[in-house]
């Protein structure tokens, strides 16, 4: 039995799509658990680009189940589209592969709205968010007022409680100040959704399960990382889910003693998008990876923040994730690089500190202790076996898996499945 979890290390976009493609091959039953469509998820296979967001990247796969978890927050409209695109594409999705969780949490138009408003509202204070109402969807779902998939069965009773809550939140939205949702529209909406949706929706913990006791493998497929983890994370510049090795466990109802593996995912440098601090961030090698065509966000185009590997924050990330492997994504972005720095500890009012702080305050009073490694000044996209990377690669990453404590178990030199070398 081999049960694994891929989370991010980092702020997200580490990669991880990629990565569970490829160990979907030995795994039957995908799973997400946790966020929502603010993931953007790219995968390359045969040529083509496929972007996923709530479907967990399993889909791409002919005979593999896929799950959407209770834990997370599913906006019915976006999924709907996200089917469609996936179809265009030629990908199969049927009641039989695709399968969502009863009691997962609906993202309305009103959180959208909401989550708008929100920004505007907290002005240069912004979070920086996707935009896409995860916040107050989980806000409602804390709060107890949340609508939850089994709905989507139910048309009659969906109808009555969505112009319910639609009438609380435009309450708000009118106290924000900004457009009400309209009620009969919405409605007609969602209704169609749901029609669509229905054959999906079932007790998603049962099937879990059932394929557990069939002697199934699960794959827990990470969204955002380790540092967007609203109780790990730099908060309040966080999603509003539990993104960390923890949240898989209960995002699903499969318990933490059916877990074997943890896979923890980061970028050979670091990115961030949205607002926050970061130590190591660095603009030449933003210009030098944008410049590359790299480091734009797949779920708003975004042009992500970039910087050096901050092991800081990776060891921290291994330690609560429980990681056994490490995979390193994007080792070829270094590709051009005379001299790469990796942040192994922060200074913060004169003591050195190997963890992250607490406080933004604290964290942008942080400056990061670097050491140097030479470059390897070489293309590493065409390589196909680990044991022909160049040896200052390997140096490199030999001292990321020293300094992290975990096994380097996948280095990925490109965005292709073939692209993936098992170290
Ligand atoms: P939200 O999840 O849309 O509320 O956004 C909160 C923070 O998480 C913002 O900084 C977003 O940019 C960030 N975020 C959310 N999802 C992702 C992701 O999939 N990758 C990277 N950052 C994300």
């Amino acid at each position: 039995m081999s049960n694994i979890i891929v989370v991010g290390a980092q702020w997200g976009d580490e990669g991880k799509g990629k990565i569970v493609d490829y160990l979907t091959e030995g795994t039957d039953v995908v799973v997400r658990a946790a966020g929502g469509n603010n993931a953007g998820h790219t995968v390359i296979n045969g040529g083509t680009k496929y972007i996923l967001h709530l479907i967990p990247s399993g889909i791409l796969w002919k005979d593999k189940l896929c799950v959407i978890g209770n834990g997370v927050v599913m906006d019915p409209i976006g999924l709907i589209e996200e089917m469609n695109k996936l179809r265009g594409q030629g990908v199969t999705i049927e009641p039989d592969n695709l399968l969502i969780s009863e009691t997962c949490h609906l993202v309305l138009p009103y959180h959208r709205a909401l989550d708008l408003a929100r920004e505007v509202k907290r002005g240069d204070k912004k979070i920086g968010t996707t935009g896409r109402g995860i916040g107050p969807a989980y806000a409602d779902k804390v709060e107890r007022s949340g609508i939850r998939a089994i709905l989507l069965t139910r048309p009659a009773e969906l109808e009555e409680e969505l112009r319910h809550r639609i009438a609380e939140h435009n309450v708000t939205l009118r106290d924000v100040g900004v457009d009400e949702v309209p009620a009969d529209e919405t409605v007609a909406k969602i209704l169609a959704a749901a029609a669509i949706l229905a054959p999906h929706v079932t007790n998603t913990t049962v099937r879990l399960h059932e394929a557990i006791q069939a002697g199934k493998k699960l794959l827990f497929e990470g969204a955002q990382g380790t540092y967007l983890d609203i109780d790990h994370g730099s908060y309040p510049f966080v999603t509003s889910s539990n993104t960390t090795a923890g949240g898989a466990c209960t995002g699903s109802g499969v318990p933490p003693r059916m877990i074997d593996h943890v896979v923890a995912v980061a970028k050979a440098y670091t990115t961030r998008v949205g607002s926050g601090p970061f130590t190591t961030e660095n603009e030449a090698i933003g210009d030098m990876l944008h410049n590359m065509g790299r480091e734009f966000g797949a779920t708003t185009g975004r042009a992500r923040r970039c910087g050096w590997l901050d092991m800081v924050l990776i060891r921290y990330a291994v330690m609560i994730n429980g990681a056994d492997e490490l995979a390193i994504t994007n080792l070829d972005g270094l590709d051009g690089l005379d001299s790469i720095k990796i942040c192994t500890a922060y200074r913060l009012d004169g003591k050195v500190i190997h963890y992250p702080p607490a406080t933004i305050s604290d964290i942008e009073k942080c400056e990061p202790i670097y050491e140097e490694h030479q470059g390897w000044k070489q293309d590493l996209s065409t390589i196909r076996d680990y044991k022909d990377l160049p040896d200052l690669a390997k140096s490199y990453l030999n001292r990321l898996s020293e300094l992290a404590g975990a096994r380097i178990a996948l280095v990925g030199i490109g965005p292709s499945r073939d692209q993936t070398l098992i170290a």
